[in-house]
């Protein structure tokens, strides 16, 4: 369901649809997806449907990066139109690669492979917000990247699961650690890595625990634990999402 009109929306991109929060985010959160095409990209066109003022190195991108980076501030800015009733269209943080979000609320985007997403909440419900979205790992690709992923402790749980089982679990991890990233670098403004966090464990119902294993504040202490959520969906997306709250 969308209100976009067509004249708004980029060429590249599909109108953006609601996915659902999970149930603990259902009536605070709005999380939003579009595909998009690169082959249709004709940027100047679509940066101006959009509203957005791209910076350089996006004006300069090949068409693939230019095409997500406008299917996910489109998702951004109907997110933020369904929250506060204003279509805006997040910034550019000039600290890092980050979005920057109107003042009251936080978010995060992803994309891959012809899809992109984002969330938005308001900056008095949620301290930061991480997204992340990664297609399924064959096996064989998963085993090899485990390494640089996992931390010993996850990887020795690897060694009781199968082989489809660990291709899940380090997606999951990598996902997972992507959006812990999302959610906190903005707020501490240091860089951290895979190694310094781990997954404690994952429901089947679609949540996990991932604590972290550094001092990234005094907030963000290590040892301090998180609860995500993940979704699997038909075309092995696999979607994470930490909302942390005030
Ligand atoms: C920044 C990073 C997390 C992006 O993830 P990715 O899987 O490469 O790409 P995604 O499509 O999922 O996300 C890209 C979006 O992330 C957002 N992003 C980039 N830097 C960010 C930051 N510092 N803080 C929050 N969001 C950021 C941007 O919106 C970007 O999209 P855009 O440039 O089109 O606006 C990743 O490139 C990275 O640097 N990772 C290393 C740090 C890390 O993950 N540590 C793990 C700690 S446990």
């Amino acid at each position: 369901m969308s209100s976009l009109l067509s004249a708004d929306l980029p060429g590249c991109c599909s109108p953006p649809e609601r996915l659902p929060p999970p149930a603990a985010e259902a009536e605070t959160l709005a999380l939003l997806h579009c595909r998009f095409d690169p082959a249709l990209v004709s940027f100047e066109r679509d940066a101006l449907r959009l509203g957005a003022l791209p910076p350089d190195n996006i004006r300069r991108a090949v068409a693939k990066r230019q095409a997500e980076y406008l299917a996910g501030r489109l998702c951004a800015r109907e997110a933020l139109r369904q929250l506060s009733g204003t279509a805006a269209v997040p910034g550019h943080r000039t600290t890092d690669r980050g979005p920057a979000w109107p003042s009251g609320w936080v978010g995060a985007i992803t994309h891959s492979h012809g899809w992109a997403a984002a969330v938005v909440g308001s900056a008095r419900d949620y301290l930061g917000l991480g997204l992340d979205v990664e297609t399924l790992l064959e096996p064989a690709k998963a085993l090899r990247l485990a390494d640089q992923i996992l931390t010993p402790a996850e990887s020795e749980r690897l060694q009781l699961l199968d082989e489809r089982q660990q291709a899940f679990a380090i997606t999951l991890a990598f996902s997972a650690k992507e959006s812990l990233f999302k959610a906190l670098h903005p707020q501490v403004g240091q860089m951290f890595f895979f190694q310094d966090a781990e997954i404690l464990g994952t429901d089947p119902g679609g949540t996990f625990d991932i604590r972290l294993l550094i001092e990234l504040s005094p907030r963000w202490s290590a040892g301090t634990s998180l609860r995500g959520h993940y979704r699997l969906d038909e075309e092995r997306r696999l979607l994470t999402l930490i909302a942390v709250r005030r």
